[in-house]
């Protein structure tokens, strides 16, 4: 298949109707993703067997991630979050374990270690993490990219350190797949979420396993689907478990995976390596431009974007259709991977119009004139608090 160029992917596939810089907190949905999501609703619908082809489409999504991030398809098991693929690999560990996190990392790769309560707990700044591993160290469990501010981690050092000192290592990689080249063999365990620059539908992640980190995992969701063969796995325990990583499957949801398999093939079309061409020269461009204005962003080599005192603009920005968000301290602008621009004409209008009226509704009927259809699900009068989930009491900072 002939590659698609950015331009060509952000005119078939995305029509925002605002300036959409908030691909940390939640990825636009491609168009079909969309269509594939209303597909498969239609035959949950209508009485097709087993509510439509949900496990043809695992099954492709599961391979196309694999081929994203460099590892086969047998090592990558699927779920609906990352805190429960996390959640298995601390249940999984012996009391007593050292876990070596990062200072302010996002709590899903943390607290599941956390709440257990018999593990050894260190935290270090990021730029101090491959230093800080030593022999008591089992598991080094670190972002890629920091949600909070952007900042890429060493990932080459801390592998190496691990290496040094027998310790495991689990690669957070949530902010970093979709754009930035990942080889996921290079660790123990690497757990996404899809929903950011892999442009899934909310309630889809991934886990790979190197083949000698299998065996000191305990696959605690494996239900039927768990089985090697699922069909004759169906009732009673589960003679035989798949030989893959198929057996730390959390069972996935079929209608979210139906958006998955059209977003990760859409980003192999493009290839990653043009998405991160494209977004960091769209990231080093907007930092000059803060710099230029007085503004001092957290230097990273990321197209996530934090700035410190901005957080007080968010208001501004909304009411410019500028859709960014507020993160732990520090306010922080994420560009996304593919479509930034601000839609012109009727349906950018309409958006406008919405926001003066907020709280009303639109009907069904209710898409502006000439707005291409079917375009992505027309805004609603929800209030701003809702469209910006992440502006989060106490947490005066800014993401886009
Ligand atoms: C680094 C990182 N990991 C994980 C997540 C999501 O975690 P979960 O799938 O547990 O909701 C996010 C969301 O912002 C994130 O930034």
């Amino acid at each position: 298949m002939e590659p698609l160029t950015l331009d060509e992917a952000v005119g078939a596939e995305f029509a925002p109707e605002t300036t959409y810089l908030n691909t940390s907190t939640c990825g636009l949905l491609p168009r079909r993703g969309v269509e594939a999501v209303r597909a498969a609703a239609e035959l949950n619908a209508t009485g097709s067997p087993d509510g439509g082809n949900g496990f043809d489409t695992v099954a492709a999504a599961r391979a196309s991630f694999a081929r994203l991030v460099s590892v086969p398809g047998e090592r990558v098991a699927l779920g609906s979050a990352v805190a429960v693929h996390v959640g298995m690999i601390a249940a999984s560990l012996p009391a007593g374990a050292e876990i070596l996190c990062t200072e302010g990392d996002f709590a899903s790769v943390v607290n599941p270690f956390v709440v257990r309560g018999d593990l050894k707990m260190r935290y270090v700044p990021l730029d101090a993490l491959a230093e800080s591993v030593r022999p008591e160290t089992t598991l080094v469990a670190f972002s890629a990219v920091q949600s909070a501010d952007g900042r890429v981690a060493d990932l080459a050092a801390v592998r190496a350190a691990a290496a040094v000192h027998g310790a495991r290592t689990l690669v957070d990689a949530t902010q970093a797949a979709g754009w930035l080249p990942f080889d996921a063999g290079n660790f123990d365990y690497t757990v996404t979420g899809a929903y950011k620059y892999l442009m899934a539908p909310r309630g889809v992640s991934f886990l790979t396993v190197a083949e000698e980190a299998q065996e000191a995992l305990t696959p605690f969701h494996a239900g039927w689907m768990a089985g090697e063969d699922i069909w004759s796995s169906t009732y009673g325990p589960v003679a035989e478990l798949a030989r893959s990583a198929r057996r730390f499957d959390e069972p996935p949801p079929f209608l979210p995976y139906a958006g998955a398999e059209q977003s990760l093939a859409l980003l192999e079309e493009i290839g990653v390596e043009s998405v991160r061409a494209h977004t960091t020269a769209l990231a080093a461009r907007f930092r000059e431009g803060l710099v230029s204005l007085g503004h001092a962003p957290v230097p990273a080599d990321s197209v996530v974007v934090a700035t410190p005192g901005l957080a007080h603009r968010l208001d501004a920005l909304t009411e410019a259709d500028i859709v960014v968000s507020v993160r732990d301290g520090v306010p922080a602008r994420v560009l996304p991977p593919l479509q930034h621009r601000r839609r012109c004409g009727p349906g950018a209008g309409r958006a406008r119009r919405l926001k003066r009226h907020r709280g009303a509704a639109p009907g069904p009927g209710s898409r502006g004139a000439g707005t291409q259809a079917p375009g992505p699900a027309p805004r609603t009068g929800r209030s701003r608090q809702e469209r910006s989930p992440s502006r989060t009491p106490g947490c005066p900072a800014l993401t886009v």
